[in-house]
């Protein structure tokens, strides 16, 4: 399975990912992630993105899609991937078309979870998350157990202002990315809204 996760910030692309990955044997390349661990080393691509990414801007297309086409080439991506977060502009959708031609691959869906603006802030400023194990909370949809409760944090991006940033650039610069895939017939939608076992069922149900 080859595969696009889409959708504006906090609606759940990697709440939906973890759960698909224990059935889906394919590798993960979330862009978030990967910015956020070259931030955490301290490189040069995490010194270049780490101002951006605080203020909830998008990251130059040009650092983001040499990131992905290194991770693409690797070995554990040939039985199939699942990219979240990536691509976010028209330019993205196009390196990566280009990159995905040359290399004889077609993507076989992009799956788009749907959640309405006024959800999202409540989303993303209530996530946290356990540096330990990556795992994904939410002080009231999802508590985290008593025993990782001291160590768990919250992003450096997930202030208010900074989600209504990501949200402007989702509607403005990202959504404009689906016509591309549309023509090509493999955009199905799902309506992210609901209890996580819920939309696992749906996001199932359209992978089909
Ligand atoms: P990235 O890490 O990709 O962030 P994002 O797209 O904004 O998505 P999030 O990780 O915030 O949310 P999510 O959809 O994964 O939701 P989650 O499952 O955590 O990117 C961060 C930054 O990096 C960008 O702003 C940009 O600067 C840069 N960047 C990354 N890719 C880039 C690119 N391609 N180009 C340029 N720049 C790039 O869920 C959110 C919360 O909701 C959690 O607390 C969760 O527990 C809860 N939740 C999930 N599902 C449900 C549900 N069904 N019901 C109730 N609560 C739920």
């Amino acid at each position: 399975m080859r595969m696009i996760l889409f959708g504006p910030p906090g609606a759940g692309k990697g709440t939906q990912a973890a759960r698909l990955l224990e059935r889906f044997k394919v590798a993960h390349l979330s862009t978030g992630d990967m910015l956020r661990a070259a931030v955490k080393a301290q490189s040069a691509l995490g010194t270049a993105a780490e101002g951006y990414m605080k203020r909830g801007e998008l990251v130059p297309d040009q650092l983001v899609c040499d990131l992905v086409v290194e991770r693409l080439a690797q070995d554990d991506c040939r039985l199939g991937f699942m990219l979240d977060g990536f691509p976010r502009t028209v330019p993205q959708a196009h390196a990566l078309g280009a990159t995905l031609d040359k290399a004889g691959i077609a993507l076989d869906l992009v799956l788009v979870l749907e959640v309405p603006d006024d959800l999202i802030v409540e989303r993303i400023t209530g996530r946290r998350t356990d540096p330990v194990t990556g795992a994904i909370y939410h002080l009231r949809f999802n508590p985290p157990p008593a025993e990782v409760a001291d160590r768990i944090v919250q992003r450096a991006d997930d202030t208010e202002e900074a989600c209504r940033t990501r949200l402007a650039k989702y509607h403005g610069e990202t959504t404009p990315v689906l016509p591309y895939f549309e023509a090509k017939g493999i955009v199905r939608k799902v309506d992210g809204v609901g209890p996580p076992d819920e939309v696992t069922a749906r996001v199932l149900a359209a992978i089909g």
